[in-house]
């Protein structure tokens, strides 16, 4: 059913979704093959592509950063994730990466755009372990409070925050974000952070992206190794530390290429013991 001069209206569409505006979890969602786009999204992410083509290879990696930090997160016995900026759910979302390794996982998906979010509670219908919040990352006692009774906050939590800081600037405060979240779960809980950035080694073809998306879609940061590090500071960062994409912890045969085409960093940290 076409309800605007440029957009169709899918069923899982809501009243309160604008179809005539690109999203960012939308034009992610293009970017990674998926279907929960409207032609907006598709043009922004071919003007965006069309200015970084090594962009979809990025965010793929990104995705296979996220599998691999979760499976390495459960291989340390933590079983409840806090996933701010969770996205659209393509395949390999957090809930089945840490099912097939841990069924009693817990996840709370939080996402600011209300497709996401739809999303998510269609594909968790009925998983008692799972849920979706719709919600600002950058409101961090609001979101606790939201998600209080979903995971037990006396036992770890892995905080996720995947590629997903690059839309809080520094106006926002994303440091002090960061740390009420930390304040909030225990010891032994976690912080994994991935962030695109200039520092790789096509910056002015990132910066050409990077306008094109902040003129059809939102605000963007990029910010350099050094920045995205610091805002580990809170945390014990594990090894490798905070390092392009295909570098963090590789399968075994993956083929790592040429890392700073990725343009992304990535890294994991262990909520440091009071008192260090
Ligand atoms: C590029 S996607 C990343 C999705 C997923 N974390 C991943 O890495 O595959 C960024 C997501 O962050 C969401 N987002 C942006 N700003 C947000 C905010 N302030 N609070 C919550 N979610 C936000 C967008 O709606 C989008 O779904």
């Amino acid at each position: 059913m076409r309800v605007t001069e440029r957009g169709e209206r899918p069923a899982w569409a809501g009243p309160e979704i604008d179809v005539d505006r690109p999203s960012a979890a939308r034009v992610y969602d293009v970017h990674l093959g998926g279907s929960h786009n409207f032609q907006v999204d598709r043009d922004a992410a071919a003007q965006i592509t069309a200015a970084m083509p090594e962009l979809p290879d990025i965010l793929r990696a990104n995705r296979s950063f996220l599998r691999r930090a979760v499976r390495y997160l459960v291989g340390q016995g933590v079983t409840q994730f806090l996933d701010l900026g969770s996205g659209i759910p393509t395949v390999g979302n957090v809930h089945e990466i840490a099912w097939q390794i841990d069924p009693d996982c817990r996840i709370v998906y939080v996402d600011i755009d209300p497709i996401a979010v739809a999303h998510s509670n269609a594909i968790l219908q009925g998983a008692f372990n799972a849920n979706a919040v719709l919600g600002d990352l950058r409101d961090p006692d609001r979101i606790l409070a939201d998600v209080k009774d979903l995971l037990d906050f006396s036992r770890p939590i892995a905080v996720l925050m995947v590629a997903v800081l690059h839309f809080i600037p520094d106006s926002d405060d994303p440091k002090g974000v960061i740390r009420r979240y930390l304040d909030a779960v225990p010891e032994g809980s976690y912080l994994a952070i991935s962030h695109a950035s200039l520092d790789g080694s096509a910056p002015e073809r990132a910066e050409a992206a990077t306008e094109r998306f902040r003129n059809r879609v939102t605000d963007f940061s990029m910010r350099t190794r050094a920045e995205i590090t610091a805002l580990f500071d809170d945390v014990e960062l594990v090894d490798p530390g905070v390092v392009y994409l295909t570098e963090w912890r590789p399968d075994e045969g993956d083929d790592i290429g040429d890392p700073k085409r990725m343009s992304q960093f990535a890294g994991l940290g262990r909520k440091k013991q009071a008192g260090n």
